[in-house]
């Protein structure tokens, strides 16, 4: 390992060792800036939701204020074990989380709303896609936040407008910056790529391209009569 790699990854652990002593509501990152936009895609009457790469549970734990019956599903361990640790059953709702693989896991159900933060690009893309949207109960809702690559001229001036919001947000926001632990790797499509394929295997689906490195898409799947 090269020293550049080195000091980045010692970095990144400070980072993630001072972020745990961050309030909850006071945390911010770009995966968290763009929260409400999934919860606002959320059926008012949804009853069940999958989370899939939960981390340590963030959005779980904001899913709970309004949904009774959740999942959180993460490959790696100690993420789960951190999302466990942090999120103790209410009255109202007791999360579940599994550690185990999207692709593989037999949920033996499926759910009204489906959703994902930074997580696809962790995975092979339309493979993915097609596993989550058949997770979605009739008449329910998948939500996906992501990441891609720039690769053109547009994309470099999202970039641009990206890198300025994040300084100001970092300087002026209310809240703090919070490095999450969970893996992180580069996204492989870029946004074009993304919205193609989104197109091409979801019909209706609703693709937005946001200024902080993200995109959303939301796609419901049609109630049988
Ligand atoms: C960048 S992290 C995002 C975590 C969290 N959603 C957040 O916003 O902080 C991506 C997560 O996806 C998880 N992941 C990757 N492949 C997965 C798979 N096949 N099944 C379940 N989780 C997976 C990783 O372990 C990692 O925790």
């Amino acid at each position: 390992m090269d020293l550049g790699t080195k000091r980045r990854i010692a970095r990144r652990c400070k980072a993630v060792a001072a972020g745990r002593s961050i309030p909850e509501a006071a945390r911010w990152n770009h995966n968290i800036h763009y929260f409400q936009v999934l919860l606002d895609a959320l059926p008012v009457d949804a009853c069940s939701a999958l989370d899939v790469g939960c981390g340590d549970g963030m959005l779980v734990r904001r899913l709970r204020e309004r949904i009774e019956s959740i999942v959180g599903i993460d490959l790696d361990v100690g993420e789960i074990e951190l999302a466990r640790a942090a999120t103790p059953a209410s009255d109202w709702a007791a999360p579940e989380f599994v550690h185990g693989d999207v692709m593989s896991h037999d949920f033996g159900r499926t759910f009204d709303a489906v959703l994902s933060v930074a997580s696809l690009h962790h995975l092979d893309t339309e493979p993915a896609l097609r596993r989550m949207a058949g997770l979605v109960s009739d008449g329910g809702v998948l939500v996906i936040q992501g990441l891609a690559r720039s690769t053109n001229a547009r994309d470099l001036l999202y970039d641009a407008v990206g890198s300025v919001l994040t300084q100001i947000l970092k300087r002026t926001g209310s809240r703090t910056y919070y490095e999450h632990s969970a893996p992180i790797r580069p996204p492989k499509d870029s946004f074009s790529d993304i919205r193609s394929i989104a197109l091409a295997l979801l019909p209706g689906v609703r693709y937005q391209r946001h200024a902080l490195w993200r995109y959303t898409l939301v796609w419901r799947r049609v109630a049988s009569l």
